[in-house]
């Protein structure tokens, strides 16, 4: 094939500094209108979550987590000492409950999920609970000793009025159930507990990446505060400690304006940054891909920077390439590519395939062309084939890095965390920040580039919380059991 259309290919996915900065301006501009009103691109929407962990909190606390690649039970046994236990199980959701006309057959699934947890890592208590309940076919109540909360991560916008009531506002990420929109997410859920009448009580709602902040504040504690959350996985977004007179949106009904010290936790839906394309790249595979989304025109920031969408741009890329006369890609007349490939099949590509190709560094990219056979059934790839797929995926997750630094440098600017003299500590998770060869030092190569960080990227820590959620729930479902405020 010829490397030279690869390469150019490759290159549409630059993002030269002053498109970064231009991202960043435009950044804060939609920050502050997302302050101000709802409906915007910026959701930034109010968590009720009014501070950050210690690390002193203690209890045992259910939590589930829908949103990201796995749908997760956990119970948390948080030791109060910046430690905990984790118990967990993990499931694929099935497609067929991801994209249906009802949400009754996911929640029902959900609570299913939950029932079989508490029966294998909770079975005494289940046998004390739920089993005995059957037997002796008894409908009392539970007594509130004998209740598990439960914090919800649900990593979908949703319109929160407490820290445990919040209606969806759409869904993203490749759901589609067009009638959960505008229902209560936590009552879908407990609605479904309560039909297998289990001794467990919906007590939080959480957004992965306040889960993740909540759970980086608890298990560094100190003198650094963790000042963002934010997932670079299946889908991104962030969340962040911002000055409640600020978020001036919750104050039209009159009421006195919060004073300087107040603080909440703003979940910002930084995936739909820029729906309308002011700054934001669009290469032809962009647009064929939010073309042949269920949410056109939504979720555009998210579209080029997150996993589920990353490996999508490259299997169109790849698609395009083969098709062309002059760049020949894998031969160019179809014969390497079987017709049962995945590469014909739309979202066929995830990002572990990306990470293992960036990963290879031997000289004929045997594991490069190892991983064409083994994820899309395509055998003798040439050197060149696989030289070309790996510039172009390269290509695509550093524009995805360096588009993440726009918005973690505009929110480290807007607060002014980044002005003082201490550490800025930032926790993360998800498949691409964690399995990604580099993520993040693209990301702090862009950062520098920025004018309000530049050298002072440095003091900037950036840290995987693993499975960061569920503790962040397990954290926040203790919150409100307690009914006060986590101390900051
Ligand atoms: C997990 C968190 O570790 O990471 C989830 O527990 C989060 O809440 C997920 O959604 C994000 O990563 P991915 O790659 O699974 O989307
Ligand atoms: C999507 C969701 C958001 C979530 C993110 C990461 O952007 O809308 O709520 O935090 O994915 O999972």
């Amino acid at each position: 094939p010829s490397l030279d259309a690869a390469l150019r290919v490759a290159r549409e996915f630059d993002l030269p500094s002053d498109q970064v900065q231009r991202g960043v301006d435009e950044f804060l501009s939609q920050m502050a209108e997302g302050m101000a009103k709802n409906g915007t691109n910026l959701s930034q929407i109010p968590t009720y979550v009014t501070s950050v962990p210690n690390g002193t909190e203690k209890g045992l606390y259910l939590a589930v987590d829908l949103g990201g690649t796995n749908f997760r039970v956990c119970s948390i046994n948080l030791r109060g000492d910046s430690t905990f236990d984790l118990t967990q199980s993990k499931v694929a959701i099935p497609r067929d409950l991801m994209v249906a006309p009802s949400y009754k057959e996911l929640f029902k699934f959900l609570a299913k999920q939950v029932e079989s947890f508490l029966e294998t890592h909770h079975n005494e208590h289940f046998e004390a609970t739920v089993r005995r309940r059957r037997l002796t076919g008894t409908t009392d109540e539970y007594r509130r000793e004998e209740i598990f909360d439960l914090g919800f991560t649900f990593s979908f916008p949703v319109h929160q009025t407490s820290i445990n009531r919040g209606t969806l506002i759409r869904w993203t990420k490749g759901f589609d159930i067009p009638d959960a929109v505008g229902q209560d997410v936590c009552l879908m859920l407990q609605d479904a507990i309560n039909e297998l009448h289990l001794p467990v009580r919906v007590a939080a709602l959480v957004n992965d990446t306040v889960g993740t902040l909540m759970a980086r504040s608890y298990t560094s504690p100190g003198k650094t505060e963790t000042v963002i959350g934010a997932i670079f996985g299946t889908g991104t977004n962030g969340a962040y400690v911002e000055k409640l007179n600020r978020l001036t949106k919750l104050n039209t009904k009159g009421e006195p304006a919060a004073d300087a010290t107040q603080q909440m936790v703003i979940n910002t839906e930084w995936g739909s940054f820029d729906n309308n394309l002011s700054v934001l790249p669009n290469t032809l595979y962009d647009q064929q891909l939010d073309a042949a989304s269920v949410n056109p025109g939504i979720q555009m920031f998210e579209k080029r920077v997150s996993g589920m969408f990353l490996g999508e741009i490259l299997r169109l890329a790849i698609l395009g390439l083969a098709k062309d006369a002059t760049a020949r890609l894998l031969r160019g007349d179809g014969t390497l590519i079987p017709t049962d490939s995945p590469l014909y099949t739309p979202w066929g590509i995830d990002t572990s395939f990306l990470s293992v190709i960036e990963a290879d560094t031997t000289s004929d990219l045997a594991e490069t062309k190892a991983a064409l056979f083994e994820h899309f059934k395509v055998s003798n790839a040439s050197t060149d084939d696989a030289q070309a797929i790996q510039a172009i995926g390269h290509a695509i997750a550093k524009r995805s890095a360096r588009l993440s630094a726009i918005a973690l440098a505009a929110i480290l600017i807007d607060t002014k965390r980044i002005d003082t003299d201490e550490t800025v500590d930032i926790g993360v998770d998800g498949s691409l920040v964690e399995f990604y060869p580099k993520f993040v030092d693209y990301i702090r190569e862009a950062m520098r580039e920025i004018k309000g960080i530049g050298e002072k990227e440095k003091k900037v820590r950036i840290g995987i919380a693993k499975d960061g959620s569920g503790v962040g729930a397990a954290l926040i479902a203790l919150v409100a059991h307690k009914g006060y405020a986590i101390e900051s």
